[in-house]
Order: structure tokens, then sequence, then C-alpha cells
């Protein structure tokens, strides 16, 4: 334990693998694993869903930043972020403060086949989840293209070797 110095935060679309690839990678390098969203949901006691539903996303969004700053304060760990977590100029400073961020990067295609069976997302109960997916992917690209490392998140890649990967870049 406590070969990191900086907090590895994870970030990138929905079904993009962070929290599959982060808890490998925590695994990998000896450190816990903290999830945002996790910790959203324990603080809040009621599911993503249930916060978009009753307290609107500018609520989340709230709870998003102050989650992000605790955990950013405290010892070194693999972070995986909600896929908009990153979009908060404020949030990319703390990042870029007190970690390392890492995109996972993945094609539309892959995202979709990994998000199109759930329904816990909110933003994605839309008439047309998959044109709703296509346009926020395009739109964050660039912003999710500011962080420190990007890595290549593969569908045929098992997700150990992906979290070889991340932890080699
Ligand atoms: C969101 C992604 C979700 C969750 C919330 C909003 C987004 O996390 O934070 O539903 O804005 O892309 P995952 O990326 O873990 O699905």
């Amino acid at each position: 334990m406590g070969r990191l110095k900086k907090t590895v935060v994870l970030v990138g679309m929905m079904g993009a693998g962070k929290t599959a690839v982060g808890t490998q990678l925590a695994r990998l390098l000896g450190v816990p694993f903290l999830d945002s969203d996790e910790e959203i949901v324990k603080a809040a006691n009621r599911t993503i869903a249930e916060i978009f539903e009753r307290d609107g996303e500018p609520f989340f969004r709230t709870k998003e930043s102050q989650v992000l700053n605790r955990l950013l304060r405290g010892t070194p760990c693999v972070l995986s972020t909600g896929g908009g977590a990153f979009l908060a100029e404020a949030n990319r400073s703390m990042v870029a403060e007190q970690g390392v961020s890492v995109w996972l990067r993945a094609d539309l295609d892959v995202l979709w086949q990994r998000v199109r069976h759930k329904t816990s997302r909110p933003l994605l109960r839309t008439a047309n989840p998959r044109e709703t997916l296509r346009s926020l992917h395009v739109a964050r690209e660039p912003v999710y293209a500011l962080a420190d490392l990007v890595v290549d998140s593969q569908a045929d890649l098992p997700v150990e070797q992906m979290a070889q990967r991340v932890r080699d870049a």
C-alpha cells in the first residue's frame, strides 16, 4: 500500500469501463478503489436515478463536486468518476491539482453495447437513447481529451489487461 503519490482519476463516458477497470487497477496498485457515484448514493441514501428525478441534475452536480473535493483530499487511491464529472472546469482544476486524470476512451458502438440494457442511467432515459449517447459522446470528447493520459478502452480486451495498460501509462 501507499506507493501512489497522487490519486488516479478515471474519466470518460458511461460504459467506458471506469468502474470495472478502476477496481482492477486499484488491486494492481495496492490502493483503495473509490467511485464518486457510489459515494453520492451512500451519502444521499438514494439511487442516482432517484436523485436526478427528485432533486434534479444541478443538485447531483453539486454533490458530485463536493464528493470529488473530499475524495481528492484523502489518501491516494483509484477514483472512478461519473461521466459528467470532468466537464465542470472547477472539477477539472481540482483533479489537476490533486490527481492524475486518465481518459478511458471507447468508440460509440462499444459504449452503446455496454449501456443499452441498463436502465440505471437517467440521462439515457430518452425516446432515442442511442442518439442521446452519441450526442453526449461527440460533445464531451474534446473535454475528456484534456485529461493527463488517454487509454483506449477496447471491447475485446479483458478488464485485467486494460488495468495493466492504465498502470503502464
Ligand atoms: C453521468 C454518468 C453516470 C452518473 C450519472 C450522470 C453522465 O456515471 O454519474 O448518471 O453525465 O455521463 P457513469 O459514467 O459511471 O455511468
